[in-house]
C-alpha cells in the first residue's frame, strides 16, 4: 500500500483532531445504517423503559464503516460512562477484572478488535456476560478456589473486522444483536462529505461533493480523507474546491474513478497477470505483494467484491471480467468456468 493512502494515511495530530471533530455526536448526523439504527433504536428504548442496560452489542464488518462511532452514540444515549478497550489490550485476566469491577452501573465496556481476546480472557468473559458475575481464582495448585465477585449491570458492545475469527460460543453471547455494517450508498456518502464540509468550513461545488463520494470505497472515513486531501489542494492552488480540482488532487493520491488504490490495482493486476486471473490464495496473493495477507483479506478484498471486481470462489479469489476491463485488458475465454 502506498504511504499516502486512506488506511495508512500519516496521522497528523491535527487530523485526529479533526476526525474527532467530525464523528456524529448525534443519531440525526449518523447517516445511513438504517436498519441498524432501527434495532438499536428498540433495544435501547425498551431496555431504558425496564430500567436495565441493554444486552451486549457486536458490531462488524470492514474497517472505517462506523463501529466506533455507533458504540459513542449509544453509551451517550444510556447517559453512561464508556469505558474503551481492545483485545490485545487485555492481554491478563487481571487487565479484565480490573476493568469490570471499576465499571459504574449503566456503564458501557467497548471492546475494538474483539477477535484478538486470548481464549483464557473469554472464557473469564463469559459468566460476566451472562450472569454478571466474575470468577477469579485465588492461590494455585490443590489449595486454589474460585470467587466470584458479582459485577454492577453493563453492556458490553464489542466490534470486529474479522467476524469469522470470533469463536461461537463468544459471537452467541451478544444477545442484544449483531449486527454487520454495510458500505453505505453514494447518496449517503454524498451527505456525509456534504455535512463534513460544512463542518470544516469548506466551500465545495456539488460535482466536487459528488466526485469525491464517487471515490470514497463507499466508506466514510475515505469520504473524510479524501475531502481533506482535496481541501488541502484547493487551499494552496487558491481555488475553489471544483470537480477538475477533486481529479487532479484525488489523482495525485492515486486514487482512481473507481476509488482503487494503488494496492487494490497492484492485486488485480497480480491476480491476472501473474495468477492467470485465479483462482489463488490469499496467501499466495500476499506474497506476490508482499503484504500482509490479512490486510488483503480485511481492507482491500470487501471493497472490491463489493464492486464486483474479484469473486470469492471454494478455490480462491478470481478477476471478473469488470477488473480485466477496468485495467484495459481482454478477459480469458474460460472466464465462466473459473466463477464456478
Ligand atoms: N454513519 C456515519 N455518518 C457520518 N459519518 C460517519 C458515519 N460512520 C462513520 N463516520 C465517520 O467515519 C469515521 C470512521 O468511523 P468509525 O471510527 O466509527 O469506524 P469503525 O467502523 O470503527 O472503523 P475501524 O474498524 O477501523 O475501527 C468517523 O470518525 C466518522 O467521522
Ligand atoms: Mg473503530
Amino acid at each position: 500500500m502506498s504511504s499516502n493512502s486512506p488506511e495508512r494515511a500519516a496521522d497528523t495530530g491535527h487530523d485526529t483532531f479533526l476526525d474527532q471533530t467530525l464523528r456524529p455526536s448525534s443519531w440525526d448526523d449518523y447517516i445511513g445504517q438504517e436498519s441498524i439504527k432501527n434495532n438499536l433504536h428498540i433495544l435501547i428504548t425498551a431496555a431504558k423503559e425496564r430500567q436495565h442496560p441493554p444486552e451486549h452489542i457486536l458490531f462488524y464488518g470492514p474497517p472505517g464503516l462506523g463501529k466506533t462511532t455507533l458504540a459513542h452514540l449509544i453509551a451517550r444515549e444510556l447517559g453512561g460512562t464508556m469505558r474503551s478497550t481492545s483485545g490485545p489490550a487485555i492481554e491478563r485476566v487481571g487487565d479484565l477484572a480490573a476493568l469490570l469491577t471499576n465499571l459504574q452501573p449503566g456503564d458501557v465496556l467497548f471492546i475494538d478488535e474483539i477477535h484478538r481476546l486470548s481464549r483464557t480472557i473469554e472464557e473469564v468473559l463469559y459468566p460476566a456476560m451472562e450472569s454478571g458475575i466474575l470468577n477469579i481464582i485465588i492461590g494455585k495448585g490443590p489449595s486454589a478456589r474460585t470467587i466470584e465477585l458479582p459485577l454492577p449491570p453493563f453492556t458490553l458492545i464489542a466490534a470486529t473486522t474479522r467476524i469469522a475469527d470470533l469463536s461461537a460460543p463468544l459471537r452467541s453471547r451478544f444477545s442484544g444483536g449483531v449486527f454487520r455494517l454495510e458500505f453505505y450508498s453514494e447518496d449517503d456518502i454524498t451527505n456525509i462529505v456534504r455535512r463534513s464540509a460544512a463542518i470544516l468550513g469548506v466551500e465545495v461545488e456539488e460535482t466536487g461533493v459528488r466526485e469525491i463520494a464517487k471515490r470514497s470505497r463507499s466508506t466514510p472515513r475515505t469520504a473524510n480523507y479524501l475531502l481533506k486531501r482535496a481541501r488541502d489542494f484547493a487551499q494552496l492552488k487558491r481555488v475553489p474546491l471544483s470537480k477538475g480540482i477533486v481529479e487532479s488532487a484525488l489523482g495525485l493520491l492515486e486514487v482512481d474513478e473507481l476509488g482503487l488504490t494503488p494496492l487494490d490495482r497492484a492485486l488485480l493486476l497480480a491476480l491476472i497477470d501473474r495468477f492467470h486471473g485465479g483462482p489463488v490464495g490469499v496467501s499466495a496473493l500476499g506474497a506476490a505483494l508482499a503484504e500482509e495477507p490479512n490486510t488483503l483479506s480485511e481492507v482491500h478484498e470487501p471493497f472490491l467484491l463489493q464492486l464486483g471486481l474479484i469473486e470469492r470462489t471454494q478455490r480462491g479469489r478470481v478477476a471478473t471480467k469488470k477488473a480485466y476491463e477496468h485495467l484495459g485488458k481482454k478477459p480469458p475465454e474460460d472466464l465462466n468456468e473459473r466463477l464456478l
